[in-house]
């Protein structure tokens, strides 16, 4: 089975766009979660633009599903983590005024960083996951770092999708393939939506984990949460 875990920071970015509490982050994730999302995933940032800090520690009781925390792993980020404990960390080598992220880390150049970073999280009893590019060598890196998962960058499969989805998903194949013989779980993100999710789910079903935000978000303006929910997993079966 593969798990579909839904990034919130959208309704942050909604909820910070007039200073109060509407719509409830809060009370989203629980009903996300009731109408089947199987994880909820927040990337705080520096500047707290959409999740906040203090967003995690209310999330964090409140979520019976996998809570994931994603960002970059500097000491406040780091610090945030270690205390609240979620089922997954994903690390992301993201720039602090980034719009997005917008690639994996190199596992080769930042390997020993990465082996510290991960051993302290794992310590912890936090799974540990970093974003990846689906390129052998820093899946081969990321084997080094000790880490329990990779997460995919989908970005480039969701822009050649209509183009050629075979040429898209190749890497991909090829990439994951690789991880699962070096004994990594899989995770993806990043651009998957209700055109691209099916195929790249078919063609790689050892996945573990997708992680989505922007465009089901975007969906739910149409559909509401409860049917978009269901239409993201009728993809993933
Ligand atoms: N994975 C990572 C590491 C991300 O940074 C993001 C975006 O915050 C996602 C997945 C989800 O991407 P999208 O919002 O395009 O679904």
């Amino acid at each position: 089975m593969i798990r579909l875990s839904v990034n919130i920071n959208k309704i942050a970015t909604i909820r910070n766009a007039r200073g109060g509490n509407m719509p409830n982050l809060v009370q989203a994730a629980k009903d996300l979660e009731s109408y089947g999302a199987q994880g909820i995933t927040v990337h705080p940032r520096p500047d707290e633009r959409h999740i906040r800090y203090k967003d995690v520690e209310e999330l964090k009781p409140i979520i019976s599903t996998e809570f994931n925390i994603e960002g970059n792993p500097a000491d406040a980020f780091m610090d945030l983590v270690l205390k609240t404990k979620p089922h997954q960390v994903t690390l992301v080598p993201d720039d602090p005024d980034q719009l997005t992220s917008d690639h994996g880390w190199d596992t080769i150049k930042h390997k020993d960083f990465l082996k510290r970073i991960i051993k302290e999280f794992q310590d912890a009893g936090i799974r540990t996951s970093i974003f990846v590019d689906p390129v052998i060598e820093m899946i081969e890196g990321a084997k080094e770092t000790g880490t329990n998962r990779i997460e995919l960058y989908t970005e480039s499969y969701a822009a050649n999708y209509h183009e050629n989805r075979d040429k898209a998903i190749y890497p991909f194949v090829i990439t994951a393939n690789r991880a699962k013989e070096l004994g990594l779980e899989i995770n993806a993100g990043h651009d998957l939506n209700l055109d691209n999710l099916k195929f790249f789910a078919q063609s790689i079903p050892f996945l573990s984990e997708v992680s989505i935000g922007h465009a089901l978000i975007a969906d739910a303006l149409y559909y509401g949460f409860d049917n978009t929910v269901n239409m993201y997993l009728r993809e993933l079966k």
